[in-house]
């Protein structure tokens, strides 16, 4: 598949050094291309660095958000033309002490953050995930055989859920599907699964409990 990352940080850098790996396209983008040399040359002959409206004219499969949340609001109006029919894959999450008084109004709404994303980015396939892990786990776990961390992700339709379930294992997690966007509160900021790294029956077994209660 050819992956467009959008933030190249801890979360997008890593991601895409694992799918490059794996064997994808990966186009790393930023607002500052050229300082991505060395994150390029570290993921190999299948990632290349681009800016953000390349990445978006680049008609890639799937686009993940790993930028702050407070660029939502931009980016999905800007390249309102290019991410229709795509699979976004949302690893953001709203913090108010960073992405300002818009996280907070998505805090204290009734949606999810997931339903945000999928509001703003209307004419494409939301897939909810990599938002609950630890970026350190994120680099240090993937492709384990022994000790596997599962992911929690939620998916807009089945197409998107079976994209977002093998790209979860082309890196060697475990993938556990929590529903459908309506059911991600559980892996926001503060909530039952999100910071947790787990393998994949102590995590099914806690959004189990979570959801009893
Ligand atoms: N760190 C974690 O442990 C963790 C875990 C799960 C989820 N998350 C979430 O994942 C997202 C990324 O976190 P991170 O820790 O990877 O952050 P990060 O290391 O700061 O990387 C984010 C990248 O986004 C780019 N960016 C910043 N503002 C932008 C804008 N307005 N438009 C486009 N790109 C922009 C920046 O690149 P340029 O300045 O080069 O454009 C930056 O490298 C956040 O929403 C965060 O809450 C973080």
């Amino acid at each position: 598949m050819k992956i467009g990352i959008i933030g190249s940080g801890n979360i997008g850098g890593n991601l895409g050094k694992h799918w490059s790996k794996a064997g994808h396209k990966v186009l790393f983008s930023s607002r500052h291309p050229n300082e991505l040399k060395s994150l390029v040359k570290e993921a190999g002959e299948n990632a290349e660095a681009v800016s953000v409206t390349e990445a978006f004219e680049a008609n890639a499969d799937v686009y993940l958000l790993a930028m702050p949340f407070k660029a939502i609001d931009k980016i999905s109006e800007l390249y309102a033309g290019e991410y229709g029919g795509k699979i976004i894959i949302d690893a953001t999450n709203p913090y108010p002490e960073r992405d300002g008084e818009m996280a907070q109004k998505v805090r204290d709404a009734n949606y999810n953050a997931s339903e945000y994303t999928a509001m703003k980015f209307a004419t494409a396939k939301t897939v909810k995930a990599f938002n609950t892990i630890h970026a350190e786990h994120l680099k240090d776990r993937a492709f384990s055989t022994i000790d596997k961390l599962a992911i929690p992700f939620a998916a807009q339709d089945q197409e998107s859920r079976a994209v977002g379930k093998q790209l979860i294992e082309d890196m060697g997690f475990d993938a556990l599907y929590v529903g459908n966007l309506s059911d991600t509160n559980i892996m926001d900021p503060d909530q039952a699964i999100y910071g947790k790294s787990l393998d994949r029956s102590t995590l099914q077994a806690l959004v189990n409990t979570t959801r009893v209660h």
